[in-house]
């Protein structure tokens, strides 16, 4: 069998929940859309459910999948609706709804619901993405409550720029969000990972952990908190082929790598169609037989190649760390000029083996 896998720790995803929670002494909806960033959303819902105050998931077809799969547990979805026909399953299956629209809110006023709703409704703060106007944001407020369609709304916005710890853009947002909410009596969700960890001056009844759930984080630079995040995905596999080469060889496609002096390279069963960036340059930190090493050469689409040329006691079969508790997804993400999310929810192929449930 390919030794290529995945190894997700859930105690370490339930440490990393429990941060979120102790940090910020707020409520934690579990961030887990996206097959939660690549870890598999249903493990990771049924792992944290006894502790979770709810679930955040991008679309309804991602809340399905956990309903189906018997996850009681709040969900929130982050978009909402995409379409209003989407509203009786929402209703159905329990689920809460971001406002972000005008057209959603038109669209909830015109339903006919069996029960009413519960909306989180988003502001845009400053990140220009999705949110309502500041101008628009008291009157839909007043308006989701004159409809007789919604049971609770909690106002929530989005930061663009937390993980820049020294930017004042998040301090502005959090003044837009204000002003937006005086002297609206509900619960509010303004954090984030990056937030979480690095804002502790911004209150949030509720907050949203995602990236550092999986236990990487979001920070380019080291942050107190952040270093108490354990790893929950190792992403491993082994060396299948040794070869001794002289120098002046070229090493994989392109001959990216060329050996500047005699010697050893171990070839591993990992590639780009698994999810390992196929951007990593030569020199990015892999893990061979429990020694740091460095990735030579080009990303195939199966294989990569290691240095063994100082490490004599690895060779064939010897076990490879590409990330993990080791080799840390962020520094692969540095190295590949991406960010651990990406890296994270790019995984496919590898079987995915779960520990601590
Ligand atoms: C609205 C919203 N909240 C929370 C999150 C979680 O963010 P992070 O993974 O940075 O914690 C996301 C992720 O993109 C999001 O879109």
């Amino acid at each position: 069998m390919r030794p290529a896998r995945a190894l997700i720790d859930l105690q370490a995803l339930r440490h990393n929940y429990q941060l979120a929670r102790e940090v910020t002494g707020a409520k934690a909806l579990a961030v887990i859309k996206a097959d939660a960033y690549g870890h598999g959303a249903v493990p990771v819902a049924q792992a944290l459910e006894a502790q979770t105050d709810g679930f955040a998931v991008a679309c309804i077809e991602e809340a399905l999948e956990l309903r189906a799969a018997g996850i009681r547990a709040p969900v929130l979805l982050l978009e909402g609706f995409f379409e209003a026909d989407e509203l009786p399953l929402i209703i159905e299956q329990d689920l809460w709804c971001v406002v972000h629209s005008l057209w959603q809110l038109e669209a909830i006023e015109q339903a006919r619901l069996s029960k009413p709703l519960t909306v989180w409704l988003k502001l845009d703060s400053g990140m220009h993405r999705v949110g309502l106007h500041p101008k628009d944001y008291q009157e839909a407020y007043q308006r989701l409550l004159a409809s007789g369609k919604v049971a609770k709304i909690v106002l929530m916005s989005h930061f663009a720029r937390a993980d820049e710890l020294d930017c004042v853009s998040s301090n502005e947002q959090v003044t837009v969000f204000e002003a937006a909410r005086q002297g609206l009596a509900a619960e509010v969700s303004l954090r984030n990972s990056p937030s979480v960890l690095g804002w502790p001056s911004v209150s949030s009844d509720w907050v949203r952990p995602g990236i550092m759930l999986y236990g990487a984080t979001p920070f380019g630079e080291d942050q107190a908190i952040a270093a108490r995040l354990q790893p929950v995905m190792t992403l491993e596999s082994k060396v299948i082929c040794v070869r001794e080469l002289p120098a002046g060889e070229p090493v994989g496609y392109g001959a990216r790598f060329v050996t500047p002096k005699p010697m050893r390279i171990g070839v591993v069963a990992m590639g780009y169609a698994d999810g390992y960036p196929r951007h990593a340059p030569t020199g990015t930190p892999v893990l061979v037989a429990g020694q740091r090493s460095r990735l030579l050469g080009r990303v195939s689409m199966d294989m990569l190649c290691v240095d063994l040329t100082d490490l004599p006691q690895a060779g064939l079969g010897s076990t490879v760390e590409l990330w993990g508790k080791h080799i840390l997804a962020s520094d692969v993400a540095v190295a590949a000029e991406t960010i651990p999310y990406q890296i994270f929810c790019n995984l496919r192929r590898v079987p995915r083996l779960y520990s601590g449930a």
